[in-house]
């Protein structure tokens, strides 16, 4: 990387025989070399494809650290506000004597093997105050994934404030640079978007509290010199692992030289650090792919598989939820009845959803109840150990649905406790979706959040999964248990979060958790560790949905996103709506008694090639194929790891009149090896119309010539099995 010649000349003029100490972080497919140089500090010399064994790499001159007449210029690992450097900083920090500036000089590193990858762990310090960063750093090399985080504290006596506190700070340089987002809303969530970034500042954060998004997800890809493609050219993934507030800038600088910073949002939280407290930020996940978006989901899904995601080496349960089917209506003789005809559909687990709980404000819509986590006597008169009997003597397990951090104000928890609640006590109250949320920086209230789980588990041990929902952002933003301290809010709520969630997992290893927020309001990667899957979007659309999961397949893994069949787009076939779910984590969320008798059955056959499939549909080798965004179709092919099993699901979406529909070629097989392809998943009594079902071809033939996938036929689907002969 090169900035202009003039400060090339001036680095080489400056740098001249010193002894260096040269820190390199690296996976099998990326590096990122830092260097102390005559300053003391610390700077990024490279970042980009690993470099070979006979590079030098403390020949990787990058300008010093030092103001010129006109500008700062730096790649500084992590520069603080009010030094030299006038860009986005990475740390803030306030002494206690007002002073708002540090200067952090290099003191010592080390490298050692964890867990899958080697940790670097570089000491950085201020010569003046007693503050001290400690940056982390772990590199994955089989999946090309780096994890970054920062430590934070401080000897001082009196108050100092953290106004910024990065997780990372990144630079990259190319002629241009394209930032792909992931917005939204509810119900319309992961839709992505491409920007060229030039001079200045973009920022993509949120400011929800309780979540990482509704609008903005906390991920983003950066493809450096053209637009991002799915198997060409570098590009920078990155995620912070966060369940709440987070912020990426990306700033082009006077030298077009991008820097990314990335970790919780500081905004209206300037962090009040006690002395000795270790501030650690979130992680900040990221992986540099040289041959585009594809290769980096694969290592992004592979590295969440193998490090994140919750009990990943297990099986996940396919189930019949009750939400859009009778929303708050039910009773203990329609539930029985849902038991079974889960059972005859063939799933492994009854959910019930909201609606089942509260006595003094009985929970019959969502305007009272939450908080009252006791089952509603006069709906439930046998009480949920009774549900649990009956779902596990029809043969299916049974799961809950909670929403515990939430109290409607119609509540017997808001008329005991309102001390335990968000809110401004001067001002006018505001609500979302009718409730308000417990204060979770108070661990009294972490707690009874813990409770609502420990209770329910201690009063039916064969509970075996919750959807734990989350349907409001923070409101009325004030803690009663921080006083003045409102600037720790938003971050001790998430941290208070994690230590409940600590608290189950540990209690209740055996249990799995489905985690939703509104729809896919919290499918972050923090979440991830304490989560066996989540509730991508309320949107199950099977349309919309292919663009919902379409986002999400670039960073999540198939076997942790929920895909539910349900009503909605009844225009859509039922094989249309289940064919979109059966490439995620299958479930129903449909009324089955009232469906016709051949898509029933066709269910039915779904579930069980579902279940037969499980290990390729969760394998993380995932090619895009088609996509909805370029064409009125989508086509994704997922391959298991010895090449011997593929599925592949193509979809023809709203196709055009005599549109020409060319082969698609496939990736990731042996060239050298036959496959046997066959359409599967048919409807009952059909036979596959495709040209080439049941005929064998090479790896060589399906990846260079290709199979004729597509129709003309509007929102029509095929599932297609290949099986090395
Ligand atoms: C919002 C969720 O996204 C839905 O699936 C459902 O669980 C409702 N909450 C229940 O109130």
């Amino acid at each position: 990387m090169f900035k202009s010649i003039f400060t090339a000349i001036f680095a080489m003029a400056t740098t001249a025989v010193v002894a260096k100490t040269t820190i390199a972080v690296e996976t099998n497919k990326t590096q990122l070399v830092m260097e102390v140089k005559d300053d003391g500090r610390l700077y990024q010399t490279y970042f980009g494809a690993r470099l070979n064994r006979n590079v030098n790499l403390d020949e990787l001159t990058m300008p010093l650290g030092v103001v010129l007449s006109t500008c700062a210029i730096g790649n500084e690992v992590y520069p603080v506000m009010g030094t030299e450097d006038y860009y986005e900083p990475a740390l803030e920090i306030r002494h206690v004597d007002g002073n708002p500036s540090s200067v952090l000089k290099y003191v010592s590193h080390e490298q050692k093997s964890t867990d899958g990858g080697t940790e670097t762990i570089i000491n950085l310090k201020d010569d003046l105050y007693p503050v001290s960063v400690t940056l982390h750093y772990v590199a994955y090399p089989e999946e090309n994934v780096i994890r970054q985080w920062s430590e934070i504290q401080h000897q001082e006596k009196g108050k100092v404030y953290l106004g910024r506190y990065a997780s990372s700070m990144l630079y990259m340089e190319s002629d241009r640079y394209y930032l792909t987002e992931f917005s939204g809303n509810w119900a319309k969530e992961m839709h992505m978007s491409e920007t060229e970034l030039t001079f200045g500042k973009k920022i993509v954060d949120s400011r929800l509290g309780t979540r990482a998004t509704m609008f903005a997800q906390p991920f983003f890809e950066i493809s450096t010199h053209s637009k991002i493609q799915e198997n060409t050219g570098e590009v920078l993934m990155g995620t912070v692992a966060w369940t709440g507030n987070f912020r990426f800038t990306f700033e082009v600088d006077n030298n077009n030289e991008l820097r990314i910073v990335s970790g919780i949002n500081p905004d209206a939280s300037m962090y009040l650090l006690k002395k000795g407290e270790v501030f650690r930020t979130p992680d900040f996940i990221f992986t540099l792919s040289q041959n585009g978006a594809g290769e980096g989901s694969r290592d992004f899904q592979r590295w969440a598989l193998n490090h994140q995601l919750y009990k990943a080496d297990q099986d996940r349960m396919t189930l019949l939820n009750n939400w859009e089917n009778t929303f708050f209506d039910f009773d203990e003789a329609k539930l029985t009845e849902l038991f079974k005809e889960a059972k005859d559909l063939g799933v492994d687990l009854f959910l019930l959803d909201d609606g089942w709980f509260g006595n003094k404000y009985p929970r019959k819509d969502d305007h009272a109840g939450l908080g009252d986590w006791e089952v509603t006597h006069s709906k439930l008169p046998n009480g949920v150990p009774y549900l649990v009997k009956k779902a596990n003597e029809t043969g299916v397990e049974f799961g809950i649905w909670i929403e515990p951090e939430m109290v409607n104000p119609k509540s017997e928890l808001a008329e005991k406790h309102p001390d335990w609640i968000l809110m401004r006590q001067n001002r006018e109250p505001y609500y979302f979706r009718d409730q308000w949320v417990l204060d979770l920086t108070n661990p009294k209230v972490q707690d009874f959040v813990y409770g609502v789980v420990d209770d329910l588990m201690t009063e039916n041990p064969n509970l075996k999964f919750f959807k734990w929902d989350c349907n409001s952002p923070i409101t009325n933003i004030f803690s009663q248990h921080l006083g003045e301290n409102q600037g720790n809010l938003y971050i001790d709520y998430v941290r208070g979060l994690y230590k409940v969630l600590d608290r189950v997992q540990a209690k209740y290893p055996d249990l799995y958790m489905m985690l939703c927020s509104g729809g896919g309001g919290r499918c972050d990667y923090e979440a991830l560790k304490y989560f066996t899957e989540f509730w991508c979007s309320d949107n199950t659309d099977p349309v919309e949905r292919l663009y919902i999961q379409w986002g999400f397949s670039q960073f999540l893994p198939s076997k942790a996103m929920c895909s539910h069949v349900t009503n909605w787009n009844k225009r859509a076939s039922v094989k249309f709506r289940v064919d979109v779910d059966f490439t995620c984590k299958l479930g129903f969320d449909i009324d089955l008694k009232n469906m016709a008798k051949e898509d029933l059955e066709y269910c039915r056959q779904a579930v069980r090639e579902y279940n037969r499939l499980k290990p390729v549909i969760y394998s993380p080798n995932l090619y895009r194929l088609v996509s909805p965004y370029e064409t009125k179709h989508c086509v994704l092919e997922r391959v298991s790891d010895d090449k011997s099993h593929a599925l592949i699901a193509a979809y023809d979406i709203h196709p055009d009149f005599n549109e020409q529909l060319l082969p698609v070629r496939l990736e990731g097989l042996d060239a050298n090896s036959k496959y046997r392809v066959k359409e599967i998943c048919l409807m009952p009594e059909k036979e596959s119309q495709m040209p080439f079902h049941d005929k064998v071809f090479s790896g060589d033939y399906l990846m260079k010539i290709g199979l004729k996938l597509l129709t003309g036929d509007d929102m029509t689907s095929r599932i297609i099995e290949l099986t090395k002969e």
